[in-house]
């Protein structure tokens, strides 16, 4: 079954004119998880990545079986406030306003190969914050994955110019 359509699209939620596009539905469903799962990890089978760090919260699913699949550690990038040892932190741009994440300040060693995961990229706000967090550790990283891209907010044209390289799985055009 082709990934796309193991996606949801749900109109005017959160709120009136956006089409929300829900991974629950490819989640679960065995084949289609497992086939996201295989096409994040294929391009860095033998790259040596010693950990995958995944953005709460769906991040965190996908993060959690390509660590398994690719025998890295996982980190957790947090929203502020529910990470119980010492962090580091950094402000973030959504579409209205800023919020924080935080990653534990022992959470990657510096040098370590890292591959970035999140469920989704829309104006790359999110994931550009994941970024800057890890590199201000030192982390060397070496992609940012995503099973849907947005393209039309060009949110993996930012990360690219970061030097970071963006894989995603499905394309939305028009989001
Ligand atoms: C969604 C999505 C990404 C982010 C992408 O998360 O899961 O994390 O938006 O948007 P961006 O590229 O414009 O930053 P959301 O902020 O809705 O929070 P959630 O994952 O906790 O639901
Ligand atoms: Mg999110």
């Amino acid at each position: 079954m082709p990934l796309r359509a193991a996606i949801r699209t749900i109109p005017d939620y959160p709120k009136q004119g956006i089409l929300f596009r829900d991974i629950t539905t490819l989640l679960g469903d065995a084949r289609a998880f497992r086939k996201a799962v295989d096409d994040l990890v294929q391009p860095f089978a033998g790259a040596k990545i010693e950990k995958i760090a995944g953005i709460e919260a769906r991040g965190f699913i996908l993060g959690g079986a390509m660590a398994h699949q690719l025998s890295a550690g996982f980190i957790p990038i947090r929203k502020k406030g529910k990470l119980p040892h010492k962090t580091v932190s950094i402000a973030y741009e959504l579409e209205y306003g800023t919020d924080e994440m935080e990653m534990h300040v022992d959470a990657v060693q510096p040098g370590e190969r890292v591959v970035l995961v999140d469920d989704l990229i829309a104006t790359g706000g999110t994931a550009t914050g994941a970024i800057r967090l890890l590199k201000k550790l030192g982390a060397e990283v070496v992609a940012a994955c995503f099973v849907i891209d947005l393209p039309d907010l060009g949110g993996a044209r930012k990360i690219e110019a970061l030097g970071v390289p963006v894989r995603a799985l499905v394309a939305f055009e028009g989001h």
